[in-house]
């Protein structure tokens, strides 16, 4: 899915990762709860990261095999404790950022996305 990785390309360039946590964190108080003392210079360096391991999942390569179970072990009940509801919310907030900061968002584009995070974000779920 080169357009998937193509729309990345340009919006991991452009700052997407202060419009996404400023999105996910007032979508609910829990989850600003959660991200309480949070260094969000890392933080935001390991959301990318963090969705190039779901791309790479979705599309069968090593670094996805290897990644998703560290990130879906560290996200689990024992860890932060993510319940699977929040990863709607996480999708959600993915999603409208993306469709205010890609130029070149489309609905096809979204669905694209949409099936690119599933298996790895169903995995990450599955192992909570
Ligand atoms: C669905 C895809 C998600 C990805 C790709 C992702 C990615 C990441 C990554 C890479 C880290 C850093 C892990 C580390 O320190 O090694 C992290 C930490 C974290 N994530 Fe996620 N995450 C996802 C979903 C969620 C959801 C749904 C929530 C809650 C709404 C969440 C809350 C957190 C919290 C609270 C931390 C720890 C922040 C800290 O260190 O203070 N994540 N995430």
């Amino acid at each position: 899915m080169s357009e998937v990785r193509d729309s990345f390309k340009r919006i991991s360039q452009m700052g997407f990762s202060d419009y996404f946590y400023n999105r996910l964190l007032t979508s609910d108080v829990k989850i600003r709860a959660m991200f309480h003392g949070t260094d969000f210079a890392k933080q935001k360096k390991a959301l990318i990261d963090g969705v190039y391991v779901l791309i790479d999942y979705h599309e069968g390569g090593p670094l996805g095999k290897m990644s998703i179970r560290r990130l879906g072990e560290k996200h689990n009940r024992s860890h932060m404790n993510i319940p699977a509801d929040l990863y709607e919310i996480w999708v959600d907030c993915f999603i409208l950022t993306l469709s205010e900061k890609d130029p070149k968002f489309s609905a096809s584009l979204e669905l694209q996305w949409r099936e690119v995070l599933k298996p790895g974000i169903d995995h990450m779920i599955s192992n909570y």
